[in-house]
This record gives C-alpha cells, structure tokens and sequence, in this order.
C-alpha cells in the first residue's frame, strides 16, 4: 500500500507533511496541552454552556431484543457513551419510528405494544450514570435521540430485506436485486411516517432527552427522498418537493413540543456507488451508471458526480434553520454504497472494497464539508464527523478545526467503541493509550453485515473474549495476491 495509516506517523511534522500532500490548508495543533485547552473550551449548545467540545456520534449495535428494548450490550454502550466525558450524545444511535423502519431487527423501535417510554427512561440514566461514574455532572451533557426510518435499507425481520424506497435508483435497485421499476412509496405512506416521526419526538421530549435528531443521513428513507429528482408530486422533484418530507416533520415537532430543540444529521454530499475491482485485487472503483447526468444523489454535480456540489446542502440547512433547527451533524455518504467516504478506515468491511486513494482524502472531504456548513451559517452549532481515521493525530486536527472555526464540535464514532474514555484523557491532557485506539479495522461494521452484534472485537474484552470473535476476525477481506495498492 502507498499509504501510512495515521497510526504509523510518529510526529506532528509527519502528519502536518501528510496534510501538505492532500491539503495544505489543514492542519494540527501538536501538543497534548494545545489539544486539551482548545477541546476543552465551553461552547453554547441549546441554550446552555456545555463544558467541551467533544460529541459522541450515534453508534448502533445491532443488539436491542427483539421487542425493541435494550439489551445489557445496548444498555453498555450507552453507558460508555456518558463515560466519555464529552458534553454532547448525539443520538445515542439510530431509533426506528416504527418496527417495519429498523434496518436489522435488533434495532432499538417504538413498540407500541412494549414499554418504550421505560426502554429510553433506561437508555438515559445509562448515559447520565455513565457521567457520575466518571465523577462528571449529568447536567453537564445534553442528549439527544436519533430518529430514523431505514427506508430502502429496512430489513426488520430476519425474513429478509423489506424495502420502502421512495425514489427508483437503478444502481441501487441492481444491487438489491429489485426490478427497475420497482414500487416507491405513496405521499400517503410519507405522511403516515411523518406523523410517526412526530409522535415518536414527542415521546422522547416526554422521558426527557433534550433533542431530537432527525436523521438525514446515509442512504435512509428521509436521505434517499433528498435526491428523489425523478419522484413526481409533493415530494420530489426540486429541491422544496425532496426536502417537504423533512421540513413537515421539523415544523411538526415544533407544533407539537415547542420547547424540544431538533438537531438534523446530514449527509451533505452522497458521493457515488463504490463496487470492488476484481482486476485492482479488490479496489473500489466507481459502479457502472446509466449514460447521461446522474439524478440520484445529493449533494453532488448531476453532470459529474464524483463532484461534491453544495449548494443545495447549503439552501436546506438554511431551510431548516430557518424553522428553528439549532442543531447540524454534517456526515457524508452512505456506509452501504461508499463505506470508503462514510467512515474512512485502513481496512474495508467484508462486504466492501479496498480504498481507492489514502484514507486522508475522505477525512479532508468530512472536514471541508463541514467547514463550508460552518462558515455559511455560522450562527448554527455545528458538529463534524470521519475522525476516527486520524487516530492519535485526532484530538489534534479536531483542536485545530475549532481554533480555525471549522466546526463548533468534533464529533467520535468508532474510537469510542475501543476507548470510551478517550475524549476523557484528551480533556486531561493525558497521552491516549495506543492499545485502546480505534484502528479502523472496521470489525465493529462486518460483524452486523453478517448477522451479529456490532461492538470493537479487536480491542474491546467485552466482545474480545466473545465467541463470535474469532468469527469476525475471519470475515476480514484478505485479497488474493498481493496487498493492494490504493492510487495515492
Ligand atoms: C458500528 C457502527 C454503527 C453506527 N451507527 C450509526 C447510527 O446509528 N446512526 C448514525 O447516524 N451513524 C451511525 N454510524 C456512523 C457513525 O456515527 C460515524 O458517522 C462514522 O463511524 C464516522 O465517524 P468515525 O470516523 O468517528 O467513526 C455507525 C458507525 C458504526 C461503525
Ligand atoms: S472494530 Fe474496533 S478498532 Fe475496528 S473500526 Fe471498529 S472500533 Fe475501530
């Protein structure tokens, strides 16, 4: 391979050089104090001062009971994310509005025949006992719920997939073996589901958590509706047809619980379907599209869509903000169609491809992205995403994004699988442990797309010592011949 996992640069001038070669314009802060102080500044979030700069993105675990209530891995999880120390959960992780939304039946739904009232009390007072634990102060930490409805990704039973698509994708119809002209949901069914969506916040104001996400992100039915140019009435077409969805449910929050802040996770630019290379030994390489503009994807130039394009990110986010939305999560991608740019990582997942340039690429595409989300609207409290990659080079590139007003929060998904408390050592000032960090071998993503519970196998004990891990170390794509070489 021709390129250095982070992990493999020993000094803030390498990875300042690694930078240079990508981007000149980023950078670090290269000292542990620099780091701590520059994280560790108070920031306004929901009308509150929030003690740091550190949030935990949603992390699901394919590991709820089947009736939706969490199970002692759920309740775990939750509880490392309150033992982070960082001031802000966003999400906890993906909640189904419905049974038939979840994207795996151990999905954390809204069970109208369980306690789902009693399930988030739980999940919250794991977060919050997670804080004291650390001898933190629950009212320090704001946290929110991500709702979600899996749409075309749906698989709620283990009967299989259970698509609700609301846009015809032929890419993605190929890939999931569904005709090209496959049903797609009916207006009806949408506003059934934005009632849901509702119903569902107003629940989770009712326990207690102070936001709501709505998730717009990753390949998911209100992300799949953003680029639904084709799709014809109320809920296609231009931009104010594709985002009515998603602007109906914001504007039914606010009705229905005034007080209830909304935060919006966004993938801002989908990037396009990835495939491996059997002649590149397993390189991802764009997948074959129809001839002609690509009118599938967000966030991208329809003539060139391998182009970021971000006006029309820009125009929603001022839409929803305009309707009082104080929060923004800006992601990229999807972790089904392009896992390379959703979450930058040294290795693939087992049903994914080598990464077809150095990883540091797509963590300069979340950065910039989010930079230009910043800069717009700077009044919004903005938190960025694809830190993990940088590994002990993170908490210096998330300082130096704050300092430079890149983001408001730099917000950690896998590192907090394998070290929970790492945000908590940053905080400190303490060196990180190198055993614990996140080496994005993306064992944590290839477990659940073989049917088992999600969870860092690698470095965890918790699911080390599982048997199922030797199962998951097996599942590692090893190419045949030699190692490949991603283009640099
Ligand atoms: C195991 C796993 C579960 C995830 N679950 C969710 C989820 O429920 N909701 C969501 O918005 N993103 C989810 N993500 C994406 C992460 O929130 C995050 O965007 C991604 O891992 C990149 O951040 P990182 O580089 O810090 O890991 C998940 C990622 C992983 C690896
Ligand atoms: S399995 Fe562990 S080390 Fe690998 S990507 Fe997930 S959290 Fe990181």
């Amino acid at each position: 391979m021709d390129f250095s996992p982070p992990g493999h640069l020993h000094s803030p001038d390498a990875v300042r050089a690694a930078f240079a070669r990508i981007a000149p314009d980023l950078c670090l802060l290269g000292s542990n104090a620099d780091a701590a102080r520059e994280l560790g500044r108070p920031v306004q979030v929901l009308g509150r001062r929030l003690p740091n700069r550190f949030c935990i993105h949603p992390m699901e675990g394919w590991d709820a009971e089947v009736d939706g209530s969490p199970s002692p891995f759920t309740l775990r999880r939750w509880r490392n994310f309150g033992r982070s120390g960082a001031a802000l959960v966003w999400g906890g992780e993906a909640f189904a509005i419905r049974s038939e939304g979840r994207a795996n039946p151990h999905q954390l739904f809204a069970n109208p025949a369980g306690d789902t009232r009693g399930s988030l009390s739980r999940l919250l007072d794991e977060v919050r006992a997670g804080r004291r634990e650390i001898g933190g102060d629950p009212d320090d930490l704001a946290i929110g719920l991500q709702l979600t409805h899996s749409g075309r990704f749906a698989r709620p039973t283990p009967a299989g997939a259970a698509p609700l698509c609301v846009d015809r994708n032929p890419v993605l119809a190929l890939r999931q073996g569904l005709p090209p002209d496959h049903a797609i949901a009916t207006d009806d069914e949408l506003r059934r589901l934005r009632d849901a969506f509702v119903e569902t916040a107003a629940l989770a104001s009712s326990v207690g958590f102070d936001f709501v996400d709505v998730k717009c992100c990753h390949g998911y039915l209100l992300h799949e509706l953003l680029a639904a140019r084709l799709r014809p009435g109320p809920y296609g077409g231009d931009l104010d047809g594709r985002s009515r969805l998603v602007r109906e449910i914001v504007a039914g929050i606010r009705e229905r619980c005034p007080r209830l802040p909304v935060g919006v996770r966004l993938s801002v630019s989908d990037g396009v379907p990835m495939e491996s290379d059997p002649d590149l030994d397993g390189v991802g390489r764009p997948q074959h599209r129809p001839p002609g503009p690509w009118l599938h994807s967000f966030g991208v130039d329809p003539s060139d869509p391998e182009r970021p394009e971000l006006d029309e990110p820009i125009r929603l986010v001022e839409a929803l903000a305009s309707q009082g939305v104080e929060l923004v999560n800006v992601t990229l991608g999807s972790p089904y169609w392009c896992p390379h740019l959703q979450r930058p990582a040294s290795r693939p997942p087992s049903d994914g491809y080598w990464p077809p340039r150095d990883p540091l690429h797509e963590v300069v595409r979340h950065l910039r992205a989010t930079r230009v989300i910043k800069q717009r609207l700077p009044w919004l409290v903005v938190v960025g995403s694809g830190y993990s990659y940088l590994q002990e080079w993170l908490a210096g590139v998330g300082a130096h994004e704050i300092r430079s007003g890149g983001t408001d929060l730099v917000g950690i998904g896998r590192m907090v699988l394998s070290y929970p408390e790492f945000p908590l050592d940053i905080l400190a000032g303490r060196t990180p442990e190198r055993r614990r960090i996140c080496r994005t071998f993306s064992d944590c993503t290839s477990a659940p797309r073989n049917g088992l519970r999600s969870g860092c196998y690698p470095l965890d004990p918790a699911y080390r010592d599982l048997p199922e891990a030797r199962r998951v170390r097996a599942l590692r794509p090893s190419p045949p011949g030699p190692a490949p070489t991603p283009r640099s």
